[in-house]
């Protein structure tokens, strides 16, 4: 029996677009997304500064689409200066939040406890965490890349409750297929991706499990969007690259249709 979830396609821009240019991209988004999206869920994920442009081209010019941001910190208000909570993400429209990204764990040294916090924090204010994982280019080299994105599943997860399966979304996206060119195959992505799944299903269970959006992230093009999408655990894709282009990213969502 084919799955029911519906197919997610988000774009994270990363540290890209200032507001005038991230406003361009998403009037342009919003026009050629308007005939196409079609049975498939997209989600935009600019930087902080963007977040409130975005969402004043999505209400006036009826986007399709949600909005997300990059990052988020899971205290309620207070002395955290550079930080932002989930309410000012509310506030201005989010409804998805990117956690745990590579870059993030890497260079601003995040660990599991934190994205756990974050997860948190996010489910609390109804926002859906788009939780990332991955591993790194020596621990794929080292046929170790199921236990290592299993382990930080169990981690990010621990002691989450969901309603739904649509709380949720998980991204698996291997280190050294990121900003690289080289992609994982379709093969490696659901061997990761159906372990994913099954480790979901031991922690929240088979119906909400089966209801979670796994994506695939990493060199994601319109190019081999459909081979990901043929896997049975792969239900859409996060988009860096590719999403800084009005005409490649809707041609993906185009092809996920
Ligand atoms: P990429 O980035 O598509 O440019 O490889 C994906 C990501 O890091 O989310």
């Amino acid at each position: 029996m084919p799955n029911q979830r519906t197919r997610l396609i988000a774009g994270n821009w990363k540290m890209n677009k200032t507001y005038s240019e991230g406003v361009t991209l998403a009037q342009d988004l919003a026009y050629k997304l308007s005939e196409n999206t079609d049975g498939v869920e997209v989600v935009v994920c600019p930087p902080f500064t963007d977040l409130k442009g975005v969402q004043s081209v999505m209400e006036m010019d009826a986007a399709p689409f949600h909005l997300g941001a990059q990052n988020v910190y899971w205290q309620e208000s207070g002395a955290y200066t550079g930080e932002i909570s989930c309410d000012m993400l509310k506030n201005v429209g989010c409804t998805y939040c990117i956690v745990g990204h590579s870059e993030r764990r890497d260079y601003f040294g995040e660990t599991d406890q934190d994205i756990n916090k974050k997860i948190k924090a996010l489910l609390s204010a109804g926002i859906k965490p788009i939780s990332c994982c991955g591993e790194s280019l020596e621990v794929r080299e080292a046929n170790n890349q199921v236990a290592f994105v299993v382990n930080q599943i169990k981690e990010d997860f621990k002691d989450v409750t969901l309603k739904s399966g649509d709380d949720v979304v998980v991204a698996y996206e291997p280190i050294w297929a990121i900003g690289t060119g080289k992609t994982a195959t379709p093969e490696d992505a659901q061997e990761v991706c159906g372990a994913i799944r099954e480790t979901l299903r031991d922690i929240f269970g088979a119906d909400i499990a089966d209801g979670i959006r796994i994506l695939y992230g990493g060199s994601a093009k319109p190019e081999n969007i459909a081979g990901f999408l043929e896997c049975e655990d792969v239900d859409g894709a996060l988009v860096g690259g590719a999403s800084l282009k009005a005409d490649d990213f809707s041609l993906m969502v185009e092809r996920s249709v």
